[in-house]
């Protein structure tokens, strides 16, 4: 198989980011050996950006450490890439790498966030190391930008999906409402495109073939020759997509699979990326409704959202689903809602409020103060002759970096396997059949991936089955809202491991 190595944008052949070696493009065995590459120059964390001394009180350190850029052409040029350290603080058995998923998410943050912690969760005789990953953080080259600035981008997506959101009454299972979501196919089509051609054009464009997770795995075997010279087993610990990261690791080198966790990981190397979305949201309805059963539970004066003390669960999910309803009917009413959130907004709020249930004591507060605010708004709506378009007011936002595309679209399937309609397709199917709650929302991260300009250089589509070295350890949870439990079970059913 054979990666496509134009991809055609808007009818025209992009230029240098989009470059790929045919060659190159699927899983090429590279080099064998990885050698180390560079000295870690160690100093204080605050020496890379002012607000991470709070290292120095932790005793972590960060440095530098070069790899190249292209691990089978050395003639492009060298990574940088940002690495952090917490000591063992017992006698030294070697090394626990991490990464916190994402992708995208910062290695040195999560050693400065979590480094004591894992420490200690894995019995204090390994040095904790993370690094951020090419295109993230303080790595170079670091994250992609494809807008000159916020204005730009405001500009750009103005009155579109981007910023509207998916804005609806109920669950999109409504036929008329489902057409007028498909009405803007063709817009966004263009956008997309639009964005790829940008981000290619930038000057970060030219390294985006150098992301993803095969260079990722690389760069964390080559990091091991530094840290633990000529030992053959690399310890890893990976969270959300780091699992991804890490069963890309434990594939490409079975030989190299030391102590290695992996949780339910954010699965999505194999199938085109449109295809994960519903995979995804698979039991975050399970999730809201354990807030709203906890939130029943607690009853009236503990929870907010109690209006009887024989509310159930199903009572407070009705609340805020009623709420998002109100929120939207206010939006069509012509409703100024500057100061509060769309429903479309508030929806993106809850579900990434899912994944935090340690914060959940205080969503109550924050749905509470929504319904106050919505019901202002709607006692002031005497008039509501005046309806107005959906798109509303111009966000003024700086403009995003895309790390995370770059990533997850860099390590998928070909554009070409992918439409802006199958982006569409997957938010309908996910909200009729898994998510009614969740899934009918914009963003999803995969949808834009048909115009991403660029593929990694390398990519691991498997075989996923390798025999490795030692066992991993694979562990999953039920009600996860954002990676379930059924994609820890695939992976350890497909690893051939059993699932602890
Ligand atoms: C800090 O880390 C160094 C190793 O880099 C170690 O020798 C030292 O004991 C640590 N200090 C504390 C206070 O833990
Ligand atoms: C991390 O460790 C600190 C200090 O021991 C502790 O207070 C905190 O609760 C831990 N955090 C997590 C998420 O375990
Ligand atoms: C979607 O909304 C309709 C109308 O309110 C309702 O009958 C249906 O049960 C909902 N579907 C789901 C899956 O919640
Ligand atoms: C719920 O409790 C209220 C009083 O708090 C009572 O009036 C109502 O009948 C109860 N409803 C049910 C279904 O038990
Ligand atoms: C109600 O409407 C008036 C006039 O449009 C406006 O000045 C006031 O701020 C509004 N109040 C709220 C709570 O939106
Ligand atoms: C992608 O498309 C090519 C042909 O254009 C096909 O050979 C390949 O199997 C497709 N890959 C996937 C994962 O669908």
């Amino acid at each position: 198989m054979v990666a496509s190595s134009t991809f055609l944008l808007g009818g025209a052949v992009l230029g240098a980011a989009n470059a790929l070696s045919v060659a190159n493009a699927l899983s090429v065995p590279g080099p064998s050996t990885i050698r180390r590459d560079s000295e870690i120059d160690w100093s204080s964390c605050g020496d890379m950006n002012s607000q991470y001394s709070i290292g120095d009180k932790l005793n972590i350190s960060c440095g530098y450490y070069e790899v190249p850029l292209d691990w089978a052409d050395e003639s492009v040029g060298t990574a940088k890439l940002a690495v952090a350290i917490y000591p063992a603080t017992k006698q030294r058995w070697g090394t626990m790498f991490g990464n916190p998923g994402g992708p995208g998410g910062s290695g040195i943050e999560y050693v400065l966030g979590y480094g004591p912690n894992i420490s200690v969760m894995t019995g204090g005789h390994y040095d904790v190391v993370s690094w951020d990953p090419r295109g993230v953080g303080h790595t170079t080259p670091g994250p992609p930008s494809c807008f000159d600035s916020g204005a730009d981008y405001s500009d750009y997506f103005d009155g579109t999906l981007e910023f509207t959101g998916l804005e609806i009454r109920g669950n999109l299972t409504d036929g008329n409402q489902i057409q007028e979501f498909y009405s803007h196919v063709g817009e966004m089509e263009r956008k997309y495109k639009g964005l790829g051609k940008r981000c290619a054009k930038a000057d970060s464009g030219k390294y985006l073939p150098y992301l993803g997770s095969a260079a990722g795995a690389r760069d964390m075997v080559s990091l091991a020759e530094y840290f633990d010279p000529g030992v053959q087993e690399i310890n890893y610990w990976g969270v959300s997509y780091g699992s991804m990261l890490g069963f890309i690791f434990v594939n490409m080198f079975p030989d190299r699979v030391g102590h290695v966790i992996l949780d339910d990981p954010i699965l999505y190397a194999n199938k085109p990326t449109t295809q994960y979305f519903a995979d995804d949201v698979e039991a975050t309805d399970e999730a809201f409704a354990g807030f709203a059963t906890g939130c029943a539970m607690a009853g009236k004066g503990s929870c907010k959202l109690v209006q009887s003390n024989n509310d159930t669960g199903a009572d407070i999910t009705k609340l805020v689903q009623d709420l998002f309803d109100l929120a939207h009917e206010l939006l069509e009413a012509g409703a100024d809602m500057s100061e509060t959130l769309t429903s479309a907004q508030a929806r993106q709020y809850l579900y990434s409020a899912m994944y935090t249930p340690s914060q959940w004591s205080k969503l109550d507060d924050f749905i509470y103060a929504y319904a106050q605010s919505l019901e202002a708004l709607a006692a002031n709506i005497t008039d509501t002759s005046g309806k107005r378009e959906l798109a509303h007011a111009k966000r003024d936002s700086s403009a995003p970096t895309y790390e995370l595309q770059a990533i997850y679209c860099g390590d998928g399937v070909d554009a070409g396997n992918m439409t802006m309609r199958d982006g569409f397709d997957a938010i309908v199917y996910a909200s009729e059949n898994v998510s009614p709650m969740f899934g009918p929302q914009w963003g999803v991260q995969g949808n834009l991936c048909f115009a991403w300009p660029a593929r990694a250089v390398e990519r691991y589509t498997g075989p996923w089955n390798k025999k490795l070295k030692n066992p991993i350890l694979v562990i999953g949870n039920t009600a996860d809202p954002v990676t379930p439990f059924q994609n820890a079970k695939l992976m350890a059913d497909t690893s051939g491991y059993p699932l602890a």
